[in-house]
Parts: C-alpha cells; sequence; structure tokens
C-alpha cells in the first residue's frame, strides 16, 4: 500500500525514492544541490481549477486574485498568470513584479497596511482593479494623490468585521483587535463622504478572515458581512457596487500523512493542520445563504453583475512545493524525559505507550538521536515564528516504515532552530520528534511537504547561508532553474564597503 502522503502523478513512490511528477527527487538533489525547493506546475495549475469551480456554483461572475506574499518568485507568477489567474499585491515592489511579468493592470489589486505615496502613485498610474484601502487616513491619501495625478483611482474598502476562526492567532487578521482595516461604520462614512469624487471609484469592499481557516462557517458569516455593507451602502448613498471580495485563506491538508503525527496535536490543532473541504463547497453554501436573505429582502438586484473577489495564497502555492535537505550532522545525547513530558502535555510514560501502540516503543531508547540538517528557519520562518508543521519523510528510503524517532534541527546558530518547540511552557505545537526509517546517516536526502508557501518568500542570508535553489517541474517534465543558489557575491548585495 502507498504511503498516504503519496498524491497520483504528483508525490509518489518509485523503487524506494520519492518521485515528484515523475522525476526522481534524489537526482534533483546531486543536481541541484541541497536545500533546494522543487515547484511542480501541474500541481499550481490543478489547485487554480480547484479553486474555479467555485464559479460554478454561484450566479455571478469570479476573479481569483493569487495572492503574491504567499510566493512572488517570478517563474513562479508567470506560472500563475498563464492558468488565467489574476494577482493581489501587498507592496510597491510586488506590483512592479507583476507588471514585470506580463499581468494586465486589470488582473490586479493592491493590499497592504502602510502605503506610501510612491506606490499609490504607481498603482493609480497603472489603472489597476483596485487598491484595497485599509482606513481613513489612506482613502484620503489615495484621493489627493489621484487628484494631483489627474486620474480616477479605483477603491476599495477593506473592512475589519471582527470575525474569529481557529486558526493560528497569528493568522487572524479580521478580528477587531487587528492591525487590519476599517470598521464598517467607517466605511460607510467614507462612502458618504466620497461618492461624488472625481478622483476616487468606489467600486468594491473587500475583508480577510485569516490564513488556514479550518472550518466553513467564518466565509458564510464574512460573506454575509459583505452583503450587508453592500446593502447598507446602496440603500444610504446609492452607490452600487461592482465586486466585493472575500479574501483568501482556504486551508491546506498538512496531515495527510497522520500516521504516526496524530497522538502529538490537541484536536484543535489538528483540525487546524488537516482543514480539508473544497474551496467551492464554501463558496456555494455562502452563496445560497445570501441569495435567500437577498431574495427575501428584495436586494437580489444588487448581486446582479455583480463580480466576486478570491484572494488565495496558501491554496494555490503550498503543496506545489517540496524542500529536500540533507542530513549534514549526526549525534546522541540522553533523553530529557522531563521536558518532553512537559512539551508534550501528557505524561511521558502515556506518550510511551501512545507511541507503542504506532509500533515504536521509546522505553528502548535512553539516547535521543539528533539529525541535523541545511534547512533551517532563515528557508522556513514559519517552522520558528508559528510552530509550523512540514511533514518530513526520508526522500532515499520513502518506501520505508518511518517509525524511528529522531531529534531533527537545522544549520543555524540559534538553539530554537529545530523541527520542534523547545519552549516547553508554551506548549508544543511541534512534535518533539519526527519519525523517520532505522538508522539515518548523514548524506541522506530527506524531504519536507507542503513548503511551497510563505517560504522562500520569506528566506533570508542569516549565517552567511546562501539562500538555495529552486526548481520548476513544467507540464511537459521538463525541469527549470527558476531561482539560481547564491553564490559568495550575494552575501555582499548592498553592503556598502
Ligand atoms: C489580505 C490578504 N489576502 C490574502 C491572503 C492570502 O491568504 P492565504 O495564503 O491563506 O490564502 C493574505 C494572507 O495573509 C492576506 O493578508
Amino acid at each position: 500500500m502507498n504511503p498516504s502522503w503519496t498524491i497520483e502523478s504528483f508525490l509518489e513512490l518509485e523503487n524506494n525514492q520519492l518521485y515528484i511528477n515523475g522525476v526522481s527527487a534524489i537526482d534533483l538533489a546531486n543536481e541541484f544541490d541541497t536545500p533546494l525547493f522543487v515547484f511542480s506546475e501541474s500541481r499550481i495549475r490543478r489547485n487554480i481549477e480547484r479553486l474555479k469551480r467555485a464559479e460554478s456554483k454561484i450566479d455571478c461572475s469570479l476573479k481569483i486574485c493569487y495572492a503574491a506574499k504567499a510566493n512572488s518568485n517570478m517563474a513562479i507568477l508567470r506560472t500563475v498568470k498563464d492558468a488565467n489567474c489574476d494577482l493581489e499585491v501587498n507592496s510597491g515592489g510586488e506590483l512592479w513584479k507583476a507588471l514585470k511579468v506580463g499581468f494586465r493592470a486589470e488582473q490586479i489589486i493592491f493590499n497592504g497596511t502602510s502605503k506610501e505615496v510612491w506606490e499609490i502613485e504607481n498603482a493609480i498610474n497603472a489603472e489597476i482593479y483596485a487598491i484595497q484601502v485599509d482606513s481613513l487616513y489612506e482613502l484620503s491619501l489615495i484621493e489627493t494623490t489621484a487628484r494631483r495625478l489627474e486620474k480616477r483611482a479605483n477603491v476599495s474598502l477593506r473592512l475589519v468585521p471582527d470575525i474569529e476562526t481557529n486558526t493560528h492567532s497569528g493568522l487572524q487578521t479580521a478580528l477587531m483587535s487587528s492591525k487590519f482595516g476599517m470598521m464598517p461604520n467607517e466605511a460607510l462614512e467614507a462612502f458618504h463622504q466620497y461618492k461624488n469624487s472625481e478622483s476616487l471609484n468606489l467600486c468594491g469592499i473587500h475583508l480577510h478572515i485569516g490564513s488556514q481557516n479550518p472550518e466553513v462557517a467564518p466565509y458564510v458569516e464574512a460573506f454575509r458581512t459583505l452583503f450587508e455593507n453592500l446593502v447598507q451602502i446602496y440603500q444610504e448613498t446609492g452607490i452600487k457596487l461592482s465586486h466585493i471580495n472575500l479574501g483568501g485563506g482556504f486551508p491546506v491538508n498538512y496531515l495527510r500523512d497522520d500516521s504516526h503525527e496524530k497522538f502529538i496535536f490537541s484536536a484543535a490543532e489538528r483540525e487546524m493542520l488537516a482543514a480539508d473541504y473544497e474551496p467551492a463547497d464554501a463558496i456555494e453554501k455562502a452563496w445560497k445563504i445570501v441569495k435567500e436573505s437577498a431574495n427575501a429582502s428584495n436586494a437580489a438586484h444588487l448581486l446582479e453583475n455583480i463580480t466576486l473577489l478570491l484572494e488565495p495564497g496558501r491554496s494555490i502555492i503550498s503543496d506545489a512545493g517540496i524542500c529536500l535537505t540533507t542530513v549534514r550532522n549526526k549525534k546522541e545525547r540522553p533523553v530529557d524525559e522531563i521536558n518532553d513530558a512537559i512539551q508534550n502535555k501528557i505524561d511521558f510514560k502515556n506518550r510511551i505507550i501512545n507511541l507503542g501502540e504506532t509500533g515504536v516503543s521509546f522505553g528502548f531508547y535512553n539516547l535521543d538521536t539528533w539529525l541535523l540538517t541545511d534547512a533551517g528557519f532563515n528557508i522556513l520562518l514559519s517552522m520558528e515564528t508559528y510552530k509550523w508543521y512540514y511533514h518530513l519523510i526520508s526522500a532515499m528510503r520513502a518506501g520505508e516504515s518511518h517509525d524511528y524517532p529522531y531529534k531533527l534541527a537545522g544549520p543555524l546558530c540559534d538553539g530554537g532552530d529545530v523541527y520542534f518547540d523547545i519552549e516547553s511552557k508554551r506548549g508544543s505545537r511541534l512534535p518533539a520528534y519526527r519519525l523517520l526509517p532505522e538508522n539515518v546517516q548523514p548524506n541522506e536526502i530527506l524531504a519536507l511537504l507542503n513548503c511551497g508557501a510563505y517560504s522562500i518568500a520569506q528566506m533570508f542570508q542569516y549565517n552567511g547561508r546562501f539562500l538555495p535553489a529552486v526548481v520548476l517541474i513544467r507540464e511537459n517534465g521538463t525541469v527549470e532553474l527558476i531561482r539560481k543558489r547564491d553564490v559568495y557575491e550575494d552575501l555582499l548585495t548592498n553592503d556598502v564597503w
């Protein structure tokens, strides 16, 4: 039987090794060295098609704007564009990249909490689909900038609807206590104030409830909030909006292979990491409920000719990216039972029994085996900031049972550069041990799965580490280098000395 991390025609097991779209992960690691990020064009396209299915469930048009912040490598952006997907950018830099790679202005929306005048000018001059406005102050800045440029800016106001989701607290973005957006009454005031403006085209409203949202209900609530605001804005100002934007946040199942991890996470944590529903189903449910209330209140005409925008990042790029890493060092240490017991919030002996049920008995080990890899938090920052879980397998012995416990760590000089949670008082978000085949030695190549989102977009050269190469496996099976590995000179870029 295939391991549960396999995905037909994408992640497969051949000759005991990991194959990605038919290409040997080991061959890739040998050719390009590690750490290496490997992306799949066919998986990106499949993920976009999956999101587009929502269009058949609603009576209005759908505009999917890939959130460039998740991964804005130029070849990835081009792949997204070629799959007929539009784009959300979060800075003047991302806007520049978007235009450079060939996105048309009407394909682009621009988010951000701290936009500078030059960024606003560039967005207005390019005549993008919408600048998403974070505050009343920012709206006035956009208005004066557009007036000075003798242009009309398309704007969509970002609401903070105070909706909570069951995701990680750092990924919540729609709470009143978060830093984003404006309160609905402020937005209404803005529609009143600027409804006759020649410099502003008030065309939409927007919200984003957070990332990796495990449940559908908050989307229903968010859609209802958008609709209620749409109605109120129309009733009070006569403005008929042309679009509403429900944001991103559709989840990725990080625990597809939960064969040995399920006992480690709390129920809520597991629910969040293993969330797995069709975005189209969430949209269908939200649309149905809103349509019913629109019909009941004679407001259905406000949904005619409207465009629904989505801004998915993670759900397009996360599972399309794999990080290959090599074990560079190995050592043994006495087991820290007390610390592990605290970390796991359960009695250490129970953990032994639990592990025993999965075929592993820690009782036989009094030494921890440490594996030190070449992939640290400088290339997978979420592993440190959010203690994010990336499933780990041996790419060289992918078919062997993964039932031997290891302490895993990266190459950086920080004690926190580990694949587990060292801060025991906080409770563990990451497993204290990773399970791999027995007798892993230096030079074995491992693979971290679902690493495509918020990884290479956030990497940095800490400790003078060369940023990794990135390859893209095209639909026709060819492997393209889409980011060169750093060389010495890259460590000096922009240093003045
Ligand atoms: C405004 C906005 N839209 C979209 C996204 C993308 O979210 P996700 O990658 O979870 O789909 C984010 C991510 O933080 C965001 O802040």
